[in-house]
């Protein structure tokens, strides 16, 4: 029985010696160490031996079941090696191969410009306020003092947009401005504080819409800057230090303002600021065409029929606004002299910024 054994055991380790994969390893356990290996047979024929046999065939039977599953766990441990080590060799990397730089993308500048923006009067405590795209001609128009037929809407021709329902004299329209969103936030804010309503102080950034000829200088779609400051004693003076110091904090310590009397329908009275040409110092240059000033936005006190519409009382609140316009802003400072660029997706273009 000995000598039997020994024979099993030294057939399985040579068979073992052979093999190099995972499946052959497999029948090789099935084969001499399975249910119906010869060495599984030793096992089964202890009923036959005699009480003296017993524990000596049982031990030498253990050992060889014990040297056998050793060896084909050794086995499986230098296979994995090796797979290992072969899988190393062969995946080498070269580190002398030049590395692929990745192509990172970046802000437009209109949205570059349009952060600075809210930065600045974010410092000063306006909050952002987003408005709807598409408007009634209620808010776009007449609320904000223009009435129909009124000369300053044809500065603004816009698209209409389709409706369920015919609107009659209240038709729906991409808007023109942001200034419509100063009567929501307004309406809003009134409607929430009937009684005692607290200061505003917001901008309204957003895409607006014209029916323009596309030129150099205008296209159909571009964004505005709106902003409304509310509240009890606001003053000229008010708007003159908010914008100046937007200004020197938007083109340098040094930028000069000045204010031009204008009109808009909706502010009384109402101005144009220019800052001082940041190119030539105000010598006069191509970028201020000669005049040494850059006309920034519009502003103005809130007319008090605007303020009334909001809900407001004109005899207790006063107040500002303003309306910018980003792009053109970003034209001045990048000296950039074809608004179609900012449409365009040209990279050659946007990869300067
Ligand atoms: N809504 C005006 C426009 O699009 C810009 C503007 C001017 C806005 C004066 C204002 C303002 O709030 O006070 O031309």
């Amino acid at each position: 029985m000995q000598e039997k054994l020994e024979g099993i055991k030294q057939e399985a380790l040579a068979a073992l010696e052979n093999i190099d994969n995972k499946s052959a390893l497999e029948a090789w356990q099935v084969k001499y160490l399975g249910r119906s290996s010869a060495l599984m047979d030793v096992f089964k024929s202890f009923g036959t031996l005699s009480k003296e046999e017993k524990p000596v065939v049982g031990k030498a039977a253990n050992l060889v079941k014990v040297a056998l599953e050793a060896a084909s766990g050794e086995k499986e441990n230098l296979m994995n090696q090796q797979h290992i080590n072969q899988a190393l060799a062969g995946e080498k990397i070269d580190v002398t191969l030049p590395g692929r730089r990745k192509v990172s993308g970046g802000l437009h500048p209109t949205t570059q410009t349009l952060r600075e923006i809210y930065r600045v009067f974010g410092d000063m405590g306006f909050q952002i306020y987003r408005s709807r795209e598409i408007e009634t001609d209620h808010y776009n128009f007449q609320m904000l003092n223009f009435p129909p037929f009124h000369p300053a809407r044809d500065m603004q021709d816009t698209f209409f947009v389709k409706s369920e329902q015919d609107r009659g004299d209240d038709p729906l329209m991409l808007r023109t401005h942001t200034s419509p969103g100063q009567i929501h936030a307004m309406q809003e804010h009134t409607g929430l504080y009937p009684d005692n309503p607290p200061p505003i102080r917001i901008i309204l950034p957003g895409m607006c819409y014209r029916y323009e000829q596309i030129t150099a200088r205008s296209e159909i779609q571009f964004n505005q800057v709106e902003g409304l400051a509310i509240g009890k004693e606001i003053t000229f003076g008010d708007l003159k230090g908010t914008l100046s110091n937007f200004a020197r904090r938007m083109f340098g310590q040094d930028a000069k303002t000045r204010f031009r009397a204008s009109h808009f329908p909706f502010t009384e009275p109402s101005a144009e600021m220019d800052v001082g040409c940041f190119l030539c110092n105000g010598e006069g240059c191509s970028v201020c065409k000669g005049a040494g000033w850059l006309e920034i936005l519009g502003c103005g006190m809130v007319h008090p029929t605007v303020l009334i519409n909001g809900g407001f009382d004109p005899e207790v609140y006063s107040g500002f606004a303003f309306g910018m316009g980003p792009e053109r802003i970003t034209m001045m400072r990048h000296h950039i002299e074809d608004i179609r660029y900012f449409w365009s997706n040209d990279l050659r273009f946007l990869e300067q910024f």
